[in-house]
């Protein structure tokens, strides 16, 4: 049977069948659940989202329920043992001052706990699954994304001292510390999640935190595709990818998803594997078994001991890696990358920070420069277009949905030129009622050059996935 006649016999049955190979069954109901959940938490916390004035009554007594706790302390006692003491005391202070009356006792104590035991205020943020990130700006303006919208919650500190003391608190643990001479500082949550924070006088609008939170049951490709990130033939086209060791570099902005799709990507790989990944803050997290994680390291106070992405990628061709996973790759570690990537180490997978598959070609060779090592410009284009075989461009679009937008093999070098070649781009059709953005991936009908690749590793992929539903005679 001829190559073109074996694709075409490929029907929609064995298409669902691989789509369920690869994404599992269909989890629409699965997802529905996971929507009305959400939506429901949503309302709840919609209502207590829109800003309101302070109470003025309110603040006083939790100040003079925190001069209480603070008087109760005895010497050497930890804080946390009065917790349970605090709705007592509370109660105790209401029936002294009749001023009190309106005061919602139960919130005011629930604050004062957060701030005793958790990271205050913005504890119920950061204990809210809906909530993907926390975002202070000074002690009257926090903001958190939910579903991929930026909101302004109702969350305040008392004043700049006690954004400073979450700070700290957050900090102090890993060993870090924060003020005037070292104003800027990366540190991470128990629970793996990753804050920044930079303080006046950098930060005009007072003591800023960023908090992007740890996914406790990380995204899959299933989730992926119900969110309409990319569709079911991507799905299965990709997990081919992966697995025909195609080397794949995923691009997009901040915040677009990257991180999210390099761990599904990473979860294709076959589980008899070494992987190796490479991350400034581990946020990866794989299923398989044979994993060994690298963190870089910031340098210290005098401004040394730092552990560098590249000294990691460099390293890392050292410990007999079968696949080597970069988190993100944003300077002079792009040479490196290449060179593993040409000499053998193929299927590796890595984001970059860009606008679209052109922009991050220009933008590697850039970082190829930052490497200090002199090479024409020619010899940089034919390392990245010997090493990349794949672009996955993403992209957060303004309806706060998460897209790869594009599918773009690198085919090669023709004359000085690298030849890009889309093979699913995202064709936006308009905006429903409620402005969600609705378009499809679609292919564009051109088969890559590494089919053949695909092919000759055993991995049968139906030929109709390059083709845009019913172009194929079926
Ligand atoms: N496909 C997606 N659909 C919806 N939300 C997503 C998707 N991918 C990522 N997210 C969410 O978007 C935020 C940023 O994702 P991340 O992968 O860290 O982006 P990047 O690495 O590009 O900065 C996270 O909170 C994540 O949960
Ligand atoms: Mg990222």
């Amino acid at each position: 049977m001829s190559l073109l006649s074996r694709i075409k016999s490929k029907t929609d049955q064995s298409m669902t069948e691989q789509v369920q190979a690869v994404i599992g069954p269909p989890s629409k109901d699965n997802h529905e659940q996971k929507e009305q959940v959400a939506t429901s938490k949503q309302e709840t916390v919609t209502k207590s989202v829109v800003p309101k004035k302070r109470n003025d009554k309110q603040l006083a007594f939790k100040e003079l329920l925190h001069k209480n706790i603070l008087q109760e302390i005895k010497e050497g006692q930890d804080v946390e043992e009065l917790i349970p003491d605090i709705d007592q005391m509370a109660m105790e202070l209401m029936k002294e001052d009749d001023s009190f009356r309106s005061v919602d006792r139960k919130k005011v104590v629930e604050e004062m706990i957060n701030d005793l035991t958790g990271f205050g205020p913005i504890n119920p943020l950061l204990l809210d699954e809906d909530v993907t990130e926390v975002m202070v700006n000074g002690p009257t303006h926090v903001y958190c994304e939910r579903k991929g919208k930026i909101i302004l919650t109702d969350v305040t500190f008392r004043d700049n001292e006690h954004v400073m003391a979450v700070i700290e608190k957050i900090v102090a643990p890993i060993g870090r510390r924060i003020d005037e001479s070292s104003p800027m500082v990366d540190a991470r949550l128990p629970d793996g999640s990753r804050v920044n924070a930079i303080i006046p006088p950098l930060a005009l609008n007072g003591p800023t935190i960023t908090i992007r939170k740890f996914a406790k049951d990380p995204f899959g490709i299933s989730d992926l595709v119900s969110f309409g990130t990319l569709t079911d033939k991507m799905a299965i086209f990709l997990d081919a990818c992966v697995k025909a060791r195609l080397n794949i570099f995923v691009s997009g902005g901040t915040g677009s998803g990257k991180t999210t799709t390099l761990n599904v990507l990473s979860n294709f790989i076959p589980n008899d594997e070494r992987i190796v990944t490479i991350e400034d803050a581990a946020e990866l997290q794989l299923g398989q078994e044979h994993v060994v994680s690298l963190e870089s390291r910031p340098p210290n106070i005098e401004g040394k001991g730092a552990i560098t992405i590249r000294d990691l990628v460099r390293n890392s061709l050292r410990m007999r890696p079968d696949r080597v996973v970069i988190g993100e790759v944003r300077g002079a570690e792009a040479l490196d990358m290449l060179q593993a990537m040409n000499t053998g180490h193929d299927g590796s997978l890595a984001t970059g920070h860009s606008n679209s598959p052109r922009d991050m070609i220009a933008r590697l060779e850039t970082m190829v420069l930052l490497a200090g090592v002199e090479l024409p410009v020619k010899a940089i284009r034919e390392q990245i277009s010997g090493a990349i075989d794949l672009i996955i461009q993403q992209s957060r679009l303004k309806d706060g949905s998460r897209k790869i937008v594009s599918i773009t093999e690198v085919q090669g070098l023709e004359g000085d030129v690298i030849v890009l070649q889309d093979i699913f781009t995202f064709e936006q059709n308009g905006l429903d009622e409620q402005g969600k953005v609705i378009g499809s991936l679609v292919p564009t009908g051109v088969r890559p050059k590494f089919y053949e690749q695909l092919q000759s590793s055993g991995i049968e992929l139906p030929g109709n996935v390059f083709f845009r539903d019913g172009e194929w005679g079926q």
